[in-house]
């Protein structure tokens, strides 16, 4: 009787012991899988190879890490913080508290001149912290949005150097978890700028996924920055008061300079146009895409809102598009197919810079003119 109960017992004990086995076997094997999977890069063409998410799911052991073995994986899983219910699983990561609505170090009023010699080495050395391909983000605290600034390019290498000296300091005072994103349109072919931002949409998106863009052109400078870079309930237009038109809107409708629009809010007007080629226009179709579309521009206060232009002669090859004024009235019935929905372009490099990425484009030409008559 007692020797049949202790067959029983021990039966048990076996029993669940396989079963503990067949348990810590199956997570082997899942763990395994995920090792292989990140060292082989089997899945990564399902997540475009951008959304290395392992990383995030596996915060206490980096598998990109050339030497990651399997037995090096199993011997982090004792730190892993369910076996330790007072560890902390954000300890690990940054421990910092969100940005702030209204960062405390902004000062306002900014003296904004273009007399001074500027060189590129010296903003790289005002600007220590910003890595690679004018990549930033804040060491203290964690910010809401990331935010893309994209830079529509071509032969302003000057400009370039003061809006990197200005925008730079004035984005981390601002608290911004920011890329900057030169567009660069190659040959002497008419310049396109919106087609130049879409473009910075969809490449700015292949290298990390931003939820805001700014764009700004490279000659704009904000006198303020209270003017915060990121990105608001409605399309944002930053620049509302530049010198050159009096510190004044120039009229109610307008979007040109600098503005800003959320990923979903850019996606709801389908992009920009990319038919307007030369100079003009396609910051009212894009006005007109907004408004179509339910939304309304937001904007700041007059006083914030100020914006220093930085001289120059008009650049060649963007002489004003005479057929701007037709074509704003027609945003209704292109902007469906006319849009990042219908973007082509050819990326021909991409360079990473200290302070900027440069992106280099071939957008093609205008079609040409329709007959007379
Ligand atoms: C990357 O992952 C984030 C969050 O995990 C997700 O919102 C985003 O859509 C993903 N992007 C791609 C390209 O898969
Ligand atoms: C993981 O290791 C790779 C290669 O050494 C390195 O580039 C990457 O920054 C590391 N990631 C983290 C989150 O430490
Ligand atoms: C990885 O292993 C190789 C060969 O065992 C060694 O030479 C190399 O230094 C190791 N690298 C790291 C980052 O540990
Ligand atoms: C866990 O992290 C949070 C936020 O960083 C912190 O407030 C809390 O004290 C931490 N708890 C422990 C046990 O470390
Ligand atoms: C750069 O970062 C270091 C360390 O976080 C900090 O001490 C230094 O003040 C920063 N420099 C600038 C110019 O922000
Ligand atoms: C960007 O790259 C192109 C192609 O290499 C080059 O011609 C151009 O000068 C670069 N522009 C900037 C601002 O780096």
């Amino acid at each position: 009787m007692t020797r049949l109960m202790l067959g029983r017992t021990l039966e048990r004990i076996c029993k669940a012991v396989l079963l503990l086995c067949l348990v810590h076997f199956l997570i082997m094997m899942i763990l395994y899988f995920d090792v292989y999977s990140q060292r082989f890069d089997i899945f990564s063409r399902f997540n475009n190879g951008r959304n290395s998410s392992s990383s995030r799911t596996h915060p206490f052991y980096n598998l990109s890490r050339p030497n990651a073995t399997f037995a090096g994986y199993l011997g982090t899983m004792n730190h892993i913080p369910s076996a330790h219910p007072e560890a902390n699983v954000t300890s690990t990561a940054k421990p910092v508290p969100p940005c702030p609505e209204v960062p405390s170090g902004l000062v306002g009023r900014l003296l904004i001149e273009f007399s001074s010699m500027m060189t590129m080495e010296r903003v790289q050395k005002e600007n220590p912290n910003v890595t690679e391909g004018g990549r930033y983000s804040p060491p203290d605290c964690r910010a809401k949005q990331k935010v893309a600034v994209i830079i529509p390019f071509r032969h302003r290498d000057n400009h370039l150097k003061y809006w990197l000296h200005y925008l730079h300091p004035i984005l981390r005072r601002q608290k911004i978890d920011y890329g900057i994103y030169i567009i660069n349109q190659l040959g002497e072919d008419t310049f396109n700028r919106a087609k130049l931002l879409n473009i910075g949409y969809v490449e700015s998106l292949k290298e990390d996924s931003y939820d805001c863009f700014i764009f700004s052109d490279v000659d704009l400078i904000p006198m303020d920055d209270r003017n915060l870079y990121h990105c608001y309930d409605q399309p944002r237009h930053f620049a509302i008061a530049m010198d050159k038109f009096g510190f004044r809107l120039p009229y109610a409708g307008y979007f040109g300079g600098v503005s800003g629009l959320s990923k979903k809010q850019f996606l709801k007007i389908n992009g920009f146009p990319n038919e307007y080629w030369g100079w003009g226009g396609e910051d009212d179709d894009i006005y007109n895409r907004i408004t179509l579309n339910g939304m309304k521009v937001s904007r700041p206060d007059v006083r914030i809102g100020r914006y220093r232009m930085i001289k120059h002669e008009r650049d060649k090859h963007n002489e004003p598009n005479p057929q701007r004024f037709n074509k704003i009235q027609n945003t209704k019935n292109t902007m469906k197919r006319d849009g990042i929905s219908s973007l082509t372009y050819r990326v021909v490099q991409v360079k990473k810079y200290p302070l900027y990425t440069n992106i280099s484009v071939e957008i093609g030409k205008p079609p040409p003119r329709p007959m007379k008559g």
